[in-house]
């Protein structure tokens, strides 16, 4: 399963493309708006920091205007894939963006059916928002199971983008489920280096390292 990073933060994304599992980056208006400046500029500065898939959000609501961000936003790198939300129009813009050889991210899936419908119009990636679904006592990863199950049925070359992740054990579950991505925030990748046994384990290991060097003669 590819780990991409959930931020429009180059340096969140430079600190951790060098440990070599980043796989791509998502971002979107919010996260692009927190960081101020050109987010074109932002964009293009991901996509020579990660070799892999750089998802960059359309703004439009309205189909054609949809398709004239999503070649403007797809003209900047061969990275990125074109972000569009789950409406009529989206869905729309999808399809002609998607006939235009772009990728498309379609997001804010929060039912299979949107997810089955985002496959047939050959969008390359859906994104269903987890956390979010958790957050309303639904079952975000239940809603994961549903549409991988679906996409292996009928073989959609689609690929799961598991977002709005929480925690190392939505990394987890993503995983064991079969999807293709999980988008993570920095700190649950970081919360990933965490574990109290490793610490103790590692100083353990040097403190009778050191002892034996000391005694010797
Ligand atoms: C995914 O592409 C979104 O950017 C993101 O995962 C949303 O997460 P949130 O629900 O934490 O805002």
């Amino acid at each position: 399963m590819k780990i991409f990073l959930d931020t429009g933060n180059l340096k969140e994304i430079e600190a951790l493309v060098p440990l070599g599992i980043v796989d791509g980056v998502t971002t979107n208006p919010s996260l692009m708006a927190k960081e101020g400046g050109d987010p074109r500029a932002i964009i293009r500065s991901i996509c020579e920091l990660v070799q892999g898939p750089v998802s960059a959000e359309v703004v439009a609501t309205e189909w054609q205007a949809m398709v004239t961000e999503g070649r403007e936003l797809a003209a900047i790198d061969s990275h990125v894939v074109v972000k569009v939300p789950f409406t009529r129009d989206g869905v729309r813009a999808c399809k002609v963006l998607a006939g235009d050889e772009i990728r498309v991210n379609v997001t804010l899936i929060f039912s299979a059916t949107q997810a089955l419908i985002a496959a047939k119009v050959g969008a390359a990636y859906v994104s269903p928002f987890i956390g979010r679904l958790d957050d309303i006592a639904s079952d975000g990863m239940g809603l994961v199971r549903q549409i991988v199950d679906i996409f292996d049925a009928h073989q959609f070359m689609t690929e799961v983008l598991v977002a709005s992740v929480r925690g190392p054990m939505h990394i987890v579950e993503a995983a064991r489920m079969g999807a293709d991505v999980c988008t993570c925030p920095v700190s649950v990748v970081e919360a990933c280096f965490k574990h109290p046994l490793t610490d103790i384990g590692l100083e353990k290991f040097l403190k009778d390292w050191e002892k034996a060097q000391a005694s010797r003669p």
